[in-house]
């Protein structure tokens, strides 16, 4: 196995391995790796729903996506982010997912640990999912805003994001049942990661409004953390399987022409309920002059 970074502080590409038979070790150093970057791509990997779920379900349980029409038939584990359509006329998937920064299932009392998204087909053009690095641009903030996102509260809501999105005409309406299935959640605006201990600026297209802040601290965040030294942009080959980690990394994803086809199979890992390191806080406040 070789892992090689491509980002400038995060984001690798994995080859040489084959993560339908993976052995404990090989596991071990997949692991590694996905925490010191972020992100990490699996090459040329052959895999069915059932191995795709295998490999994803040794990082954790897995989330089930509420929007149960666009998980697989038989497999709900994998959510379909597709434009492929049924016979019907029906979408199979979500075709227009994520096209905002956001981290995934953030409306979550315990969102997503990771997402592994797994290309069975893409487009000749476009189709690219950007990521950016929220660790490097926490360490970089400048001490106001610091200041203003240690003591910051983001509420995340799942329904009003989908109603913004379902007026472009790609997307259903949300039901009444599914609004009120994920009701809104508040999460800290930088959370220490469980595992590797480094805070990280959290907050994303699922952020409604904020509470103990200004509110133009959103947008601002929004352009801070989607600065070029921040950002590395995937171009898709057919059969990656990008594992990134939703307490480090947003993501976006871009358009490709309505004539082309993209067909993503993705599981998701859940994760934690965020939260911020109070001594860290109480080093960094009292470091505030
Ligand atoms: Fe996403």
């Amino acid at each position: 196995m070789k892992v090689r970074r491509l980002g400038q502080t995060f984001f690798a590409e994995v080859i040489d391995v084959d993560l339908a038979h993976l052995d404990d070790r090989a596991f071990a150093e997949i692991k590694k790796a996905h925490l010191e970057h972020g992100v990490v791509v699996f090459r040329d990997q052959e895999l069915t729903p059932e191995q795709h779920i295998a490999f994803s379900a040794r990082f954790g349980p897995l989330q089930v996506h509420p929007m149960m029409q666009f998980n697989l038939e038989g497999a709900p584990q994998i959510l379909m982010v597709s434009s492929d359509r049924h016979p019907d006329g029906r979408p199979k998937g979500i075709a227009d997912a994520g096209r905002y920064w956001h981290t995934d299932m953030s409306y979550m009392p315990e969102p997503a640990l990771g997402s592994l998204l797994y290309a069975r087909a893409i487009p000749d053009e476009g189709g690219d999912t950007m990521f950016c690095d929220m660790t490097a641009a926490c360490r970089d903030l400048p001490r106001e805003k610091r200041e203003q996102l240690l003591n910051a509260r983001a509420v995340h809501h799942f329904a009003s994001r989908w109603a913004r999105e379902s007026k472009g005409g790609m997307r259903p309406q949300q039901t009444k049942e599914e609004q009120d299935r994920n009701p809104p959640v508040e999460h800290p605006m930088i959370r220490t990661h469980p595992d590797t201990g480094e805070p990280a600026i959290y907050a994303g297209g699922f952020v409604v409004s904020i509470k103990n802040a200004p509110e133009e601290l959103l947008s601002w965040v929004n352009e801070w953390v989607a600065q070029p030294k921040y950002v590395y942009r995937h171009k898709w080959r057919l059969h990656d399987l990008v594992f990134w980690d939703n307490r480090r990394v947003m993501h976006h994803a871009t358009p490709y022409p309505e004539t082309q086809r993209r067909h993503m199979h993705r599981t998701t890992v859940k994760g934690n309920a965020p939260y911020l390191d109070r001594q860290y806080l109480a080093r960094e406040l009292s470091s505030t002059p």
